[in-house]
């Protein structure tokens, strides 16, 4: 794997248990003949507090890793760790403790509760790990109005445009201030100005501390990021430290690699 490499790597921070240390993953989907290997080794491993942008086409298994890290989707081998907890050695109920209180998903396609209001939406999380209906409501209209929501609280998806709903559903996630934040194209649908505002607000979130690893196809949003690492047929094939890149050649320089 080629990188530029940091000058402030994060190999200093080694002693400290990563984020999300994924190693060797690999999976196959659909009929054995007909089916795809859609991860083929891959190894990725996350420092606390460290922000990792994946790019690659379409197809190259960029929300099947998301899914599997966070232990939505299995691996057929491999291992997944998050904050130093094995997901395959973890019981199923240190996993669900893991997603309901430490792991939240911004997902491609929303996958918003089309019955709930997205003040519902957001709440839920919020229920799940603990909070009395009274916080949880008094949360969720903070997160909301953090994204620009607060006169559509209460709406249900189906009144919401495509955008509003990937913010909701960037609340729903971000509000019970999960360790790690795994997010597929959370800005998918959004235009320039909604897309700017999310991206100050992974910026405030990073900043206080939160790991993050995104999905993007957007340069832009990609190059928020310390790092970007570039993913092609279900392995990681390069990456790049950007805190050690010069703000100026940025630009050209994602891009050339997104097009490769
Ligand atoms: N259930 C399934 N059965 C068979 N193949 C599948 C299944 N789910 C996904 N695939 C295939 O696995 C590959 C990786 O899919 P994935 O959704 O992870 O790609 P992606 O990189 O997220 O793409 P995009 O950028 O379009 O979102 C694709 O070729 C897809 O067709
Ligand atoms: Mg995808």
């Amino acid at each position: 794997m080629s990188a530029t490499r940091s000058t402030t790597s994060f190999s200093e921070e080694r002693d400290v248990v990563p984020a999300v240390e994924a190693i060797d993953l690999w999976r196959h989907l659909g009929d054995g003949g007909t089916g795809t290997q859609v991860l083929n080794g891959l190894s990725l491993t996350v420092q606390a507090g460290e922000w990792v942008s994946i790019m690659g086409p379409s197809g190259c298994g960029k929300t099947t890793l998301i899914h599997a890290l966070g232990g939505l989707e299995g691996i057929d081998a491999g291992s997944i760790s998050i904050g130093g907890c094995d997901l395959g050695d973890a019981s199923e109920r240190e996993r669900a403790r893991l997603r309901r209180t430490e792991i939240a998903y911004v997902f491609q396609q929303y996958n918003l509760l089309s019955d709930l209001t997205a003040l519902e939406n957001v709440m839920l999380p919020l229920r799940l790990a603990g909070r009395s209906r009274r916080g949880a409501r008094r949360e969720a209209h903070v997160m909301l109005q953090r994204l620009g929501l607060e006169k559509r609280a209460d709406a249900v998806p189906a009144r919401l445009s495509g955008g509003e709903q990937q913010r909701v559903a960037i609340a729903r996630a971000l509000a019970i201030e999960p360790v790690v934040l795994l997010a597929d194209e959370p800005t998918g649908a959004l235009d320039a100005a909604a897309s700017g505002h999310v991206l100050d607000l992974l910026r405030d979130q990073h900043r206080a501390g939160q790991t993050i690893v995104m999905v993007t196809h957007d340069h832009r949003v990609a190059a928020a990021a310390d790092r970007i690492v570039m993913m092609r047929d279900g392995r990681l094939v390069e990456e790049h430290h950007l805190r050690a890149v010069h703000p100026m050649d940025l630009p050209g320089l994602v891009r050339l690699e997104a097009e490769r």
